[in-house]
């Protein structure tokens, strides 16, 4: 273990950061520390996109630039990464970047405070793909608010940023840092050795500023083994993932983390790994390095992370801590219950294997045990004759938590339900079965004749609460168009099924 300053590169330059405190979020540490005051504080937490900046990772050999949250990250989380603020894209002659000269041209900024926001996720953009299609730079805006100018500009400046994507002088030629063949530039090996000058074998361990009841820890184990390890030792430390719960319990709650041991530089924990049978998903994947692959099998799934929060969070989020967090209106986890999914959980050299369906005892209670974590989750891929749908909805298309969350699945055997799993979030404590409505489908035939019996043990499966996203009222309507919506969809039904309060 090392008690080690952290290291990352920002503008070319490996920077060390010594005497971090633990529960500093990296803007403050870019206003206060640095004054680089072009990155911008809205809402602390998360939803404006004013702080987004930019952080460049290994992806196996080659560079990857992602948009996140500066608000809301842990400033040590920061270790071993290259990080690009708005300041960064000032060429050395003083020409603008591509996205920053096309918002100038479409007219997309008027007081401008959300300005460095939209343009690192156009950074990232530009770093990332070549001529998005509109719908896309749609998705790669949902994170950035803008309360003056409107979306059009900026949508056309998005586009536009593609017309010249040299730069004019040049100097943000290599798009995405590769040659014209695909083959890295000189400029890509650059950052790649600069990434690899970083790359840690060793717990780095930080010892943060005294408070009241001792001082600030943080670890960042560099392998399953030692976090297994670290988990036992410190059994009361708040286990981080992406940070897009815990940062709101520093920035928000103003809570103390005392002991925190960070999930994110443990390689086992990265892998997305596809088989026969399953899908499993380690606990650092974030949910924008599972939405494809798990959307390839279940497009509803796909689509339903497509509306999960906004890029830069998803960039940050994994599934498992979305898992793990347990809020009853989490977006994954009707999904995943219906699914059937299975848990790996890991307590020291133990394993233990847990049906999702058994992890949540009550609100925000897990089956975890002291000195327990969440290694990975499976999700069984399912056979062909498997119908299966998950529809969130809230008040708001993109970046909007759910009022209710409903996910169905059922195999059909000549007409008749067999293997029903219906699942909702909103409607209990805990993302719940609907144990009565599934006993009231199967072995029955797929028809409207069956639905009023379905529909008469929904109600009684829920007993919803009334809270500032839906009524009681509402929340038990938009179950049942849920499952009409689900049972004409799932039976040859060719007209349009909507639901009231969703775009679905
Ligand atoms: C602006 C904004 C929008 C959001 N929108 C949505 C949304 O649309 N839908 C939705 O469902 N959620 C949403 N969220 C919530 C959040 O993004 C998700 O819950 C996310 O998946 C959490 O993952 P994380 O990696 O950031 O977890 P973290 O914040 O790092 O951790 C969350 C919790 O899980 C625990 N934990 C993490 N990993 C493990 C592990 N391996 N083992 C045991 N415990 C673990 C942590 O200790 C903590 O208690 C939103 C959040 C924000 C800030
Ligand atoms: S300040 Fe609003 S998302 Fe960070
Ligand atoms: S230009 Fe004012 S908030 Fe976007």
């Amino acid at each position: 273990m090392t008690d080690d300053a952290i290291r990352f590169v920002l503008d070319g330059e490996v920077r060390e950061v010594r005497g971090t405190d633990p529960n500093a979020t990296l803007l403050d540490y870019l206003r206060e520390s640095l004054h680089r005051t072009g990155t911008k504080e809205g809402c602390a937490e998360g939803d404006c996109g004013a702080c987004t900046v930019v952080l460049a990772e290994l992806d196996g050999d080659r560079p990857r630039f992602r948009a996140i949250n500066a608000c809301i990250k842990l400033l040590p989380t920061l270790d071993g990464k290259e990080l690009y603020t708005v300041e960064s894209l000032r060429s050395p002659d003083g020409e603008l970047h591509p996205a920053q000269r096309a918002m100038v041209e479409c007219h997309g900024s008027q007081c401008g405070f959300c300005t460095p926001g939209f343009v690192m996720s156009l950074f990232a953009l530009h770093r990332s793909e070549a001529a998005p299609a509109r719908e896309r730079i749609h998705d790669v805006l949902a994170g950035n608010l803008c309360r003056c100018t409107g979306y059009r500009p900026i949508v056309a400046a998005a586009e536009r940023m593609y017309d010249d994507p040299a730069g004019g002088n040049g100097y943000w030629l290599h798009r995405p840092y590769a040659n014209g063949d695909g083959s890295p530039s000189a400029g890509e090996k650059a950052l790649v050795e600069r990434l690899e000058s970083l790359r840690r074998t060793e717990t780095l361990a930080l010892t943060g500023p005294a408070v009241e009841g001792g001082t600030r820890r943080y670890f960042a184990p560099a392998s399953l083994d030692d976090l297994a390890a670290l988990v036992q030792e410190h059994p009361k430390a708040y286990l981080l993932a992406g940070g897009t719960d815990v940062g709101l319990w520093v920035t928000k709650a103003h809570q103390d983390l005392d002991s925190i041991i960070y999930l994110g530089a443990v390689p086992e924990l990265q892998r997305v790994r596809v088989t026969d049978t399953h899908i499993e998903v380690g606990a650092g994947v974030t949910i924008t390095d599972c939405q494809d692959v798990i959307g390839e099998h279940f497009a509803d799934f796909g689509e339903l992370f497509r509306r999960f929060a906004s890029p830069p969070i998803r960039n940050a989020a994994t599934l498992v801590g979305n898992i793990a967090n347990g809020s009853p209106i989490g977006d994954s986890m009707p999904a995943l219950i219906s699914l059937g999914a299975t848990l790996r959980l890991r307590a020291g050299a133990e394993t233990r294997e847990l049906a999702l369906d058994d992890f949540y005892l009550a609100y925000r209670k897990t089956a975890l045990a002291e000195g327990e974590f969440v290694e990975s989750v499976r999700i069984p891929i399912t056979p062909g004759d498997r119908h299966f749908r998950t529809y969130k909805i809230s008040k708001r298309f993109d970046q909007d938590i759910s009022a209710v969350c409903g996910a169905f699945s059922i195999e059909l055997d000549g007409g008749v339900a067999h293997n029903v799993r219906i699942c909702f979030g909103g409607m209990a404590a805990i993302p719940q079965r609907a144990t009565g409505c599934e006993a009231a489908l199967e072995g029955k035939e797929w028809s409207e004749a069956t639905l009023p019996d379905a529909l008469a043990a929904l109600e009684r499966d829920y007993t919803p609460i009334d809270d500032m996203r839906a009524s009681a009222g509402y929340r038990r309507m938009v179950a049942h168009n849920l499952l009409r919506k689900f049972y004409l969809e799932t039976s040859g039904f060719e007209g349009e099924t909507r639901v009231i309060g969703g775009r679905n």
